[in-house]
């Protein structure tokens, strides 16, 4: 049986002045993404959080499926930032993710790039970015924000190998109204101090765990091999394979090989 969740219960105490002042919870939801876009649409206030206890039909990057069953967190944070904004929005999302879990629970994070969050090496968050741009006018992003609370990863074939979630590491239950509400003042003080990006890409890439390290990386079909040599302030990687040719990857899935 989950804890109660509503969205006074994470507006109550929240210390925010707009991340989160707007809460709309649905018990259940195909996926947050579409509601928060909805609400984008009809010029809700910036920083309006979707959340939902149960997702039926959650995506995540590279047309995957998101599994969020009731007892983990599933929100989208509608936003309106500069275009000059958007490539920060997954480092304030990863690193506001990984603080907030840290302060919470006192287990360690990684960042494993671009944005999932992991521990011992297991997947226990994901982050999807989606953004309306027309030119370069930004109408809207949502950062969507998955969090295996209390999944049980064993019991899940697809993902049992790969990922993890906070009763799996603490073998006790975390509110999920704690971690929400430490989680959106950080993604608040991260996301105000975008006219300063730099400070904020450079605490990310201090916290990633690929850089340095023999990767395999998939991106759109392609499947490159190498060590993770750096990444730059819009957040592209860049892999320098073993017949020395340095290749970027704007956006693909990392796999640590042995290293
Ligand atoms: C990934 O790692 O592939 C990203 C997963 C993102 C999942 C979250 S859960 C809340 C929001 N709603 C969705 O349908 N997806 C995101």
């Amino acid at each position: 049986m989950s804890e109660s969740y509503s969205s006074s219960l994470i507006t109550s105490g929240l210390q925010t002045s707009f991340i989160g002042q707007k809460v709309v919870y649905y018990p259940y939801l195909p996926s947050t993404m579409d509601i928060a876009r909805e609400e984008a649409g009809r010029g809700t206030a910036e920083g309006t959080v979707v959340i939902t206890g149960e997702q039926t039909e959650g995506r995540g990057r590279m047309r995957r499926t998101w599994l969020s069953p009731e007892g983990n967190i599933a929100l989208s944070i509608v936003l309106y930032p500069d275009i000059a904004g958007l490539p920060y929005l997954v480092m304030i999302a990863s690193l506001a993710v990984a603080r907030s879990i840290e302060a919470v629970t006192g287990l360690k994070t990684q960042i494993k790039w671009p944005n999932d969050i992991l521990i011992g090496g297991k997947k226990v968050c994901g982050i999807l970015i989606e953004n309306d741009v027309k030119g370069n006018r930004v109408d809207y992003a949502i950062v969507g924000i998955g969090i295996n609370v209390d999944l049980k990863a064993s019991d899940v074939d697809e993902i049992s190998a790969t990922a993890t979630s906070l009763k799996d590491e603490l073998d006790r239950c975390v509110l999920r109204a704690t971690v929400i509400r430490h989680l959106l003042t950080e993604f608040e003080r991260l996301y105000l101090l975008l006219p300063e990006g730099e400070s904020i890409f450079k605490a990310w890439r201090a916290r990633l765990d690929t850089l340095g390290k023999r990767v395999t990386v998939s991106s759109g079909g392609d499947v490159l091999e190498g060590v993770a040599e750096s990444v730059d302030e819009s957040g592209v990687l860049s892999i320098r394979q073993s017949d020395g040719v340095l290749v970027d990857v704007v956006a693909g899935d990392v796999t640590l090989r042995d290293n």
